[in-house]
């Protein structure tokens, strides 16, 4: 693994390594501590965070690296500088480039011009980091091999990364959502036949795992009123869960909007593991960092 933007054109293989090695960071914290002694890892955010900011500042300190954190207000990546010019230079300081982006094709064009290692902190297209964090939490309740996994709500980029993440490991991936708000055709294609799309909500029945987002992710603040109308049947409710598997899961990438795509009810359940999905972003990020780094 040179740069890691997307579950995309992974090998599973790769997948594996980084959710065993995620596991062995939630076991042991103290795991290859100092192992990055000397390295300096810049984390850039174009949009806000909180659980990928904090995880990936964390885990940077854990394992010895010094991180450098930075904005879209200092940076201006794109406007203040060319994105190409900002990897150059940034290339020159840092060991290894973190970045939450609007646009993809960012991550590319940075990942073209920088010799070190690129990592998606979430982009239009992908979150593979957040998909590594919830593999982890699935495999906690039983291997993603064979499990069912519904995602209800937005196509959007924590559902590509899902969808062909738990694919790529031998599950089944059910998305179900309002037509219009499917994944990229593209996406769907690369899951393998394991990916099915409907705008059922009954495809939730006999599911391991029920997941779901944001109906209107970072940036699409405009359309919140408009999807709220297309997205009013796929909230996930106590009835809704009810309809997967009795001991069935619930995750969420988080920030959640309780009440919009999911209720107090299901965020609260006893099978819900949103919490320590979130703490395995923390794991998680170290195996990424380890992977491109040590
Ligand atoms: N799940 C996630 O990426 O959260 P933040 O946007 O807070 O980093
Ligand atoms: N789909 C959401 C995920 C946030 C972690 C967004 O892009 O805003």
């Amino acid at each position: 693994m040179n740069d890691f933007l997307g579950i995309a054109g992974l090998e599973a293989s790769a997948l594996e390594r980084l959710v065993e090695k995620a596991a062995q960071f939630k076991q042991d914290r103290g795991l290859h501590r100092g192992a990055l002694a000397g390295r300096s890892i810049g984390l850039f955010f174009e949009k806000p965070s909180t659980r990928t900011r904090v995880s990936g500042e964390v885990a940077a300190v854990e394992l010895g690296a010094h991180p450098v954190v930075l904005g879209q207000q200092e940076v201006g990546l794109g406007a203040r500088e060319a994105v190409r010019d900002v990897a150059r230079v940034l290339d020159r300081y840092l060991d290894l480039l973190a970045m939450r982006v609007f646009d993809h094709g960012n991550l590319i064009e940075t990942a073209e011009h920088a010799d070190a290692p690129v990592v998606n902190l979430l982009s239009d297209l992908e979150h593979p980091c957040q998909a590594v964090a919830d593999l982890q939490t699935i495999a906690e309740h039983r291997p993603v091999d064979g499990a069912v996994v519904a995602y209800v709500g937005d196509g959007n980029n924590v559902c590509h990364s899902l969808m062909l993440g738990a694919a790529l490991l031998g599950g089944e991936v059910r998305v179900v959502c309002p037509p219009g708000f499917e994944p990229l055709e593209e996406f769907t294609a690369a899951g393998r036949g394991r990916v099915t799309i409907t705008s059922d909500p009954a495809a939730v029945e006999g599911a391991d795992v029920v997941y779901t987002d944001v109906w209107a992710s970072m940036g699409q603040e405009a359309e919140a009123k408009e999807r709220a109308k297309a997205f009013s049947g796929y909230r996930v409710d106590g009835r809704m869960f009810a309809l997967a598997r009795p001991d069935a899961i619930f995750l969420h990438c988080l920030p959640a909007h309780r009440g919009e795509e999911v209720t107090d009810e299901v965020v609260d359940h006893p099978r819900s593991r949103v919490f320590d999905q979130a703490e395995n972003r923390l794991h998680s990020m170290k195996a990424v960092l380890l992977e491109l780094l040590g």
